[in-house]
């Protein structure tokens, strides 16, 4: 009897011992926008809903290519923002999960349809129109004419004065090398990403980083999202924003659950309070200037007017598929990267 009573509250105690486990909620964070604006995200959840965020902060196609290689073992259970090619190509590998949320009714189109493209395995929580910024100082400085276009950028005189991301790493970049490809067609466009590489002094991994460094005055221009070379001009550094005058492309910043998700139920959580108009207005907060998809949420008066730019049709399904994304890359690698400069 006695040690059936002992049986008894031993089972017990491991019984509420895996309850304490189960309800230390966690989740694991792949967030691919701004470093401020995921550690505002993660620490509003956190203090919202008890769950452990645990983040790493990775460019759009240094995220995807994580995913892939952990995809036998998947650590990661939501992947938030970045690129939506990336995105799309991960839903296309099945590497993401299908999930329809609740809050899809309060969302814009655009970021529906980013979702019906891919079975429901991503959706969109921002946009933003790609561009690129420079350094009013450093321009006069040096004497150089101002660019309106995209051509601009391939006069001699910015020779070692250009800076952008790689495309492989960064999913800015990645939209820089499609967009000029359906711009001015893949032969011309290439010629062009030839001529852009003679006058770039680097290449950074993450997307933003150019305009950071044009802010400090370490590169006259930085090729980037519109809203990134915002945020700088708004922090008080001396940034022109530019439109090209020949038009150009968007992303559609998205977020997906990762397939085989260890916590379930914390990812969808986490994705259902994402689409809220209150946790997309953390963006702002944050000095991130993209359009939010959540038609509530707050957009502000210096974001980028995408009404206003001349933008491309986007095909986010052709240039976000497996095998274009790999074929364009490779391509860049071999014909570009290599080249002296
Ligand atoms: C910045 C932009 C985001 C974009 C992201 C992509 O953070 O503000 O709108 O989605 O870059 O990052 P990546 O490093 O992949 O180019």
């Amino acid at each position: 009897m006695m040690n059936l009573k002992f049986a008894f509250a031993g089972s017990l105690v491991a019984f509420s011992g895996w309850v304490t486990t189960a309800q230390a909620d966690k989740l694991t964070l792949y967030c691919s926008p701004d470093p401020e604006w995921c550690e505002l995200v993660v620490q509003t959840f956190e203090a919202e809903t008890g769950i452990d965020v645990d983040m790493t902060r990775k460019s759009s196609g240094e995220t995807f290519a994580q995913i892939k290689a952990e995809s036998s073992n998947p650590k990661g259970d939501v992947w938030f923002g970045g690129t939506g090619d990336p995105h799309l190509q991960a839903a296309a590998e099945g590497l993401t999960e299908p999930y329809e949320s609740p809050m899809r009714d309060q969302l814009h189109p655009w970021a529906i349809s980013q979702a019906e493209s891919a079975d429901n395995k991503t959706i969109g929580i921002y946009s933003g129109a790609l561009g690129y910024g420079y350094n009013t100082e450093l321009l006069a400085a040096n004497g150089l004419p101002e660019p309106s276009c995209w051509k601009d950028l391939l006069k001699p005189e910015y020779k070692g004065h250009i800076q952008m991301a790689n495309p492989n790493s960064s999913g800015t970049a990645y939209t820089t090398l499609a967009t000029i490809v359906q711009l001015f067609g893949e032969e011309e466009g290439f010629e062009f990403m030839k001529g852009l590489h003679a006058n770039i002094n680097q290449y950074t991994k993450s997307g933003s980083a150019p305009i950071k460094a044009a802010a400090r005055g370490e590169t006259t221009i930085g090729i980037v999202f519109m809203h990134d070379a915002v945020a700088q001009a708004v922090s008080g550094f001396p940034v022109k924003v530019v439109a090209p005058c020949e038009g150009t492309g968007y992303e559609i910043g998205s977020m997906s659950i990762i397939a085989g998700a260890r916590n379930m139920d914390e990812a969808k959580k986490f994705y259902d309070w994402a689409l809220t108009a209150e946790a997309q207005a953390l963006a702002l907060q944050a000095s991130s200037y993209q359009v939010p998809s959540n038609v509530g949420a707050p957009t502000s008066d210096k974001s980028p007017d995408l009404s206003s730019i001349k933008l491309i049709d986007y095909d986010f399904v052709k240039y976000g598929s497996s095998d274009e994304r790999k074929r364009l890359l490779q391509k860049w690698d071999e014909e570009v990267s290599t080249l002296p400069q």
